[in-house]
């Protein structure tokens, strides 16, 4: 079935929700199949984030994503790219509703607390670059 990548941020794991967030998905219905602790390098940040290079924000970007360690995740189910997108939330914490995880974590649009890819295409291209 379809798989996902979905990754806690510096700011999430610092703050210790890593359960919590695991447990959203696990009640969700989504399996967890692969997960890991583990810093980021700058070049997989860059690659990661590569569409965004042009924005006025992505060297800020960058230096919070490799900030500390992230907790990269493989989750797998039945439409496993929206569903996980739909516990998440919106971009900006400030427009998530209450019930998802940006809405309930959040405050901030440059520290939003979770990662979660948007296609099924960017989500093997991402399970490829944070597990190989
Ligand atoms: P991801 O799941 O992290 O990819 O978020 P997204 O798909 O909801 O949003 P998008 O891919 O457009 O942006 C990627 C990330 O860039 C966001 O999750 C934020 O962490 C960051 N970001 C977006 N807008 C801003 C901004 O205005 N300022 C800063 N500092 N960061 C931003
Ligand atoms: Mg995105």
């Amino acid at each position: 079935s379809e798989k996902a990548f979905v990754m806690i941020k510096p700011d999430g794991v610092e703050r210790g929700l890593i359960g919590d967030i695991v447990h959203r998905f696990e009640k969700k219905g989504l399996k967890l199949v692969r997960a890991e602790l583990k810093f980021i390098d700058r070049e997989i940040a860059e690659t990661h984030y590569g569409h965004l290079r042009h924005k006025a924000f992505f060297e800020e970007l960058v230096e919070y994503i490799t900030s500390g360690p992230v907790f990269a995740m493989i989750v797998e189910g039945t439409k496993a790219v929206q569903n996980s997108r739909s516990i998440i939330g919106p971009t900006n914490p400030a427009e998530a509703p209450p019930g998802t995880i940006r809405g309930d974590f959040g405050l901030d649009v440059a520290a939003n607390v979770i990662h979660g890819s948007d296609s099924v295409d960017n989500a093997s291209r991402e399970i490829d670059l944070f597990f190989k």
